[in-house]
């Protein structure tokens, strides 16, 4: 089977964010120009996918409106002739892609905003974006777990090394052995304690889950933090059927939080030529003064 659906939960309340997300949402933050929904959702259709679900929430009204035509702007450029940009509002609405939305209610954590997509997914296995990691790779890292799918047609999520000291901070795996980048587990935990964590693997916003996990999340009682964790669902779903940590190749930025949010500003806009001259002497000086 192929990966046709993506679902990306946006109903989060951005606390971290604030006062910036008081009324805008988070994933509508741009990093250079671009808001983190729109990479997400690049990401999603560089892996084949067909059709985005927003789990999205009441005021996040703007999210769905960014992928929406927007015919006023669209007259606007081109009677102008500014077809540059033009071009770049048009990128937003692909035809290849549908984008679907349903609500989450309360924000009752990341694995209830995903059990809120059963009925937009059905019976089929589907990919999970969260916006606020950014990765940056030759190939999307969606893309490389999707063509992973294919042969191996297991559930699977993106896994990357953090210092033990952080391991409170993710779900952390438990290996039972690991091939080629591809780390079966026999356990997985939410946010452990360094000293009881069962390994340094943690889980980032990318996974890949046969529709099993649905029944699973429905009857999960709230873990870590008082929230319904995926993380809590996917271990009971390894008791039925394998479930992979999948090494990914690329570079992750967690905008979810400002210091990471700012790193990703500035790798992308270094990768950029029309903003690179302007930017690094204004480092260089920078760094002279605080280094
Ligand atoms: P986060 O925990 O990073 O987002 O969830 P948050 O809760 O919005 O942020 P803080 O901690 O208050 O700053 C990761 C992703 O899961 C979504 C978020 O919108 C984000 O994209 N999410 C989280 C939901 O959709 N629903 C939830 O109940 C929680």
């Amino acid at each position: 089977m192929k990966i046709r659906k993506a679902v990306l939960p946006v109903a989060g309340l951005g606390t971290r964010f604030l006062p910036a997300t008081k009324a805008v949402p988070k994933e509508m933050l741009p990093v250079v120009d671009k808001p983190l929904i729109q990479y997400a959702v690049e990401e999603a259709l560089a892996a084949g996918v067909s059709q985005v679900i927003l789990v999205n929430s009441r005021d996040k009204g703007a999210l769905e409106d960014h992928f929406d035509r927007a015919p006023e702007l669209e007259e606007h450029l081109r009677s102008r002739k500014k077809y540059d940009l033009l071009q770049l509002v048009l990128d937003t609405t692909p035809e290849q892609l549908s984008v679907a939305s349903t609500r989450q209610i309360n924000p009752m954590g990341l694995g209830h905003a995903v059990w809120c997509a059963r009925d937009l997914v059905g019976d089929e296995p589907f990919a999970v974006i969260l916006p606020d990691d950014l990765v940056r790779g030759d190939t999307p890292v969606l893309q490389q777990m999707t063509q992973c799918f294919e042969t191996l047609q297991c559930s699977m999520v993106a896994v990357e090394e953090v210092p033990a000291c952080d391991t409170n901070k993710y779900g952390i795996i438990d290996p039972a052995h690991e091939q080629d980048g591809l780390v079966l587990a026999k356990g997985l935990v939410e946010k452990p304690d360094p000293a009881l964590a069962p390994s340094r693997l943690a889980l980032i916003g990318r996974y890949i889950l046969t529709p099993g996990i649905f029944d699973l999340l429905g009857g999960q009682s709230r873990g870590a933090g008082g929230e319904i964790q995926l993380t809590d669902a996917m271990a009971r779903l390894l008791e039925k059927e394998s479930v992979y940590g999948f090494r990914f190749q690329g570079v992750r930025y967690d905008c979810g939080h400002k210091a990471g949010f700012q790193l990703a500003n500035l790798a992308l806009a270094l990768e950029r030529d029309d903003l690179r001259p302007q930017m690094l002497p204004f480092l260089k000086q920078q760094l002279a003064r605080w280094s």
